[in-house]
């Protein structure tokens, strides 16, 4: 049975995935039995697409989503990244971006959600922040690192290859391998990456942006506070989070939401972005509005 995506789909390779998909990251910080409801209702409300990583904890979120969701709907799309693994050091994060350090983390992915291929996994670089800058062993050029996903994926291990936190210059690059989704932190606050989107629309590649409410952390400012936000919000009798959500999916039609929440109200606040329509006057007072 084919339920109601959460405004509609948008191709991911050979998928069709819900516009409105789940970012699990903040599943880290919860038990299994709350991991279990978001998740749940996530499938409920007809997301198709999840994203994880297996340095989420050690492997925490993927085994919340084995036990919440195995064995797997066909039609549910388990995206994973690779480039770093989690260690016991206030860090929490190091990178592992050498090639058999990729394999080894598409194993674990492998091993610890139960499946026999990964359908896509995104190729985590490290040469500019947000998060960890590589140096040393860790700075490897990019096509080595798409050479051994292609390896992969030639291996059956993984259906599809993306890229995250990259440069236009790398994109390009790696187009020739048949790169279907970029993933780089983006939002109505943070535009930094709009060349890169642009790119990728003009090729067919999915745009998934990540921190698209400004993240959980402190230091990134939040674009549910900003005044316009909230104004349009009032305006409109929605939520400043589905405000920033709806901005995002009106901006580029080849773009999919992986909002994080570790709350089912939250979760379900997120999928009703789907319901917000966004008018001339609220998309040009949006547009507008840059961290400058
Ligand atoms: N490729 C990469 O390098 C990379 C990096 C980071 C993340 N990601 C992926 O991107 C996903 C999204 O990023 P993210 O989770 O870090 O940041 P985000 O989606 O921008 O924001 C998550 C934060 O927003 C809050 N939130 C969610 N829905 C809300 C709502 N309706 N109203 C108010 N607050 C709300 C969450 O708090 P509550 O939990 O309280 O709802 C959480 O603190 C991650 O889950 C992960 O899968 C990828």
């Amino acid at each position: 049975m084919t339920s109601q995506r959460p405004a509609g789909t948008v191709k991911l390779g050979h998928h069709e995935i819900s516009r409105i998909g789940y970012g699990a990251m903040q599943l880290e910080h919860v038990d299994t039995a709350t991991a279990t409801a978001v998740l749940r209702r996530a499938v409920e409300l007809g997301i198709n697409h999840v994203d994880t990583a297996s340095f989420y904890g050690h492997t925490t979120v993927n085994q919340h989503i084995r036990a919440a969701l195995h064995p797997y709907a066909d039609d549910l799309v388990i995206v994973s990244k690779v480039g770093a693994r989690r260690v016991d050091t206030p860090a929490r994060l190091a990178l592992a971006q050498r090639p058999e350090q990729l394999r080894e983390q598409i194993h674990l992915d492998l091993k610890s959600l139960d499946l026999d291929q990964i359908p896509v996994v995104n190729l985590r670089r490290a040469d500019q922040g947000p998060g960890l800058i590589a140096t040393g062993d860790d700075v490897v050029p990019l096509d080595d690192q798409v050479a051994e996903l292609i390896a992969l994926r030639n291996e059956g291990l993984i259906g599809a290859v993306g890229l995250s936190n990259v440069s236009t210059e790398q994109v390009k690059q790696a187009i020739p391998a048949g790169v279907v989704c970029v993933q780089n932190a983006y939002s109505l606050l943070d535009r930094s990456s709009e060349e890169q989107l642009q790119l990728c629309a003009a090729n067919d590649i999915t745009w998934i942006p990540y921190f698209p409410l400004g993240s959980a952390f402190d230091l990134i400012p939040s674009p549910t506070e900003h005044p316009v936000v909230r104004d349009v919000a009032t305006r409109l009798g929605a939520t400043p989070a589905a405000v920033c959500l709806a901005w995002i999916l009106a901006h580029d039609e080849q773009t999919a939401l992986i909002p994080g929440t570790r709350s089912v109200s939250h979760l379900e606040e997120n999928v009703r972005t789907a319901d917000v329509e966004l008018g001339e006057k609220d998309l040009a007072e949006l547009d507008a509005v840059v961290n400058a």
